[in-house]
């Protein structure tokens, strides 16, 4: 993980995100729907913390978004 994402919580996502959906890194969960990956950085460093999700980016995530950033994913 980059700096600013590190400095900014992103460990704490990948956790959060880790029990949210029920894997660790570099894992798919059963239904084939999701992996977590930590990357280095994806030059969005501006909006730290920083995740993507088929594609998308979302800037300045914060745990308590997790869930909907999911379900949204999902299409719930
Ligand atoms: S360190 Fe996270 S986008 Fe650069």
């Amino acid at each position: 993980m980059g700096t600013a994402c590190y400095l900014k919580g992103g460990e704490d996502l990948i956790l959060e995100l880790e029990r949210q959906l029920g894997v660790g890194l570099n894992t798919v969960t059963p239904d084939g729907e999701f992996s977590v990956e930590a990357v280095r950085c994806i030059g969005c460093c501006g909006l730290a913390p920083v995740m993507t999700v088929n594609g998308e980016v979302f800037g300045n995530v914060k745990i308590a978004q997790l869930k909907k950033i999911l379900d949204q994913v999902r299409g719930k």
